[in-house]
């Protein structure tokens, strides 16, 4: 059964509470409870993770190498500016394994700050607009 790690960045644990007209209603104890029963359903293992730290989540990137495990990332702010973060996510996919940057909503259709992402040129490939199904979409594409 293959496991994937799910990454989530800053403000993400404030999903249902936070811009609802944008990022939805559903909270992120929601958002982890879809994306393991969709995970279950593809035959799959998740452990969905959250936070607001970019060393955190480069450590995790780290972990996920090390264990040569998939990746489902929303970056979230972090996308927009952090190479730090596109390095360690660089590591992922130049050790062959695979990393899904992911976004609830289109940033393309937001502020022009939103329009670029230093993580999109080092990753698998990327789902955005989506809402809750991004993540769903991700993890069907690595099944
Ligand atoms: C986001 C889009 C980012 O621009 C924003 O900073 C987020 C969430 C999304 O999922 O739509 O925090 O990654």
């Amino acid at each position: 059964m293959s496991s994937v790690l799910i990454l989530n960045g800053p403000n993400l644990n404030r999903l249902g509470s936070r811009e609802p007209e944008i990022y939805g209603h559903g909270n992120f104890d929601e958002l982890r409870t879809k994306c393991s029963d969709w995970a279950a359903s593809n035959g799959q293992t998740v452990d969905v993770r959250q936070s607001n730290s970019e060393s955190e989540l480069i450590t995790w990137l780290h972990e996920a190498v090390d264990a040569a495990q998939d990746v489902i990332i929303n970056p979230a702010a972090f996308t927009h500016y952090s190479y730090a973060l596109r390095d360690a996510a660089a590591l992922v996919t130049k050790s062959g394994q695979r990393l899904i940057e992911v976004h609830l909503s289109n940033p393309h259709s937001r502020e022009e700050f939103r329009h670029i992402s230093v993580i999109s040129p080092v990753a698998t490939g990327v789902i955005a607009g989506f809402g809750f199904d991004s993540y769903r979409l991700a993890l069907l594409q690595l099944a």
